[in-house]
């Protein structure tokens, strides 16, 4: 699939970053509560080297984290999508599903439904055999989503993040993984 279709449920879309995503991509990564299970939120030059870095994933893997719109509701709500981690650790190398949205947009299942769509990709038009997710243990967010796309989490995956320091409240993980058909809906 080239990386440029553009994936839609009907209420949620997947599609390529435009230059306009900059400054609303800027704005989440400076919310505090959009990055609090993150280390620190980012400033604007760190956001827009992050999607510099997306749009370089890519061009080499043919996927990566798409823009997400909300038709009628917003032209950019954050993003949803996969990634190969850059850490190396027990269940790496590998692909991740993975998503961040601006606070106004949490509440509404516009997460799981784009994840949802990255995942029909993933398992479709490029046939991976498991798909992971991964966040703080703290991120009781994030993991109601990676729960609600039937994600199974074993407790023997648990791990501490290689980039986290000892010590800091965020470094324990978890790992949710998803097989192809696996997803309870
Ligand atoms: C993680 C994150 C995307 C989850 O957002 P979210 O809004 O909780 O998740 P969803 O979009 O799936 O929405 C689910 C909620 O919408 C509700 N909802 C309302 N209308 C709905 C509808 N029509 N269909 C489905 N769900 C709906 C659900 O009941 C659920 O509410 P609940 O959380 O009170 O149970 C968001 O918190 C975020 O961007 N966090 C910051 C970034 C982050 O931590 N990313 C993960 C790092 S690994």
């Amino acid at each position: 699939m080239s990386a440029s279709v553009t994936l839609s449920s009907g209420r949620v879309c997947l599609r390529q970053w435009r230059d306009e995503d900059r400054e609303p991509f800027a704005a989440l990564n400076s919310d505090p509560r959009v990055m609090e299970f993150f280390r620190s939120c980012l400033s604007r030059s760190e956001s827009d080297a992050m999607v510099d870095y997306i749009q370089k994933h890519f061009s080499e893997h043919g996927f990566g984290l798409w823009a997400v719109e909300i038709p009628s509701v917003a032209p950019f709500a954050g993003f949803a999508g996969l990634l190969v981690p850059q850490v190396s650790t027990h269940f790496t190398p590998c692909v991740e599903v993975g998503w961040r949205l601006a606070f106004e947009y949490w509440g509404h299942g516009y997460a799981t439904e784009a994840a949802r769509l990255a995942l029909g990709q993933a398992f479709g038009a490029f046939a991976l055999s498991e798909v992971v997710s991964y966040t703080s243990v703290l991120n009781q967010r994030s993991r109601a989503v990676m729960e609600r796309l039937g994600m199974r989490h074993d407790p023997a995956d648990d791990f501490d993040y290689p980039r986290i320091p000892e010590g800091h409240p965020l470094r324990r993980h978890v790992l949710y993984r998803l097989r192809p058909g696996g997803s309870e809906r």
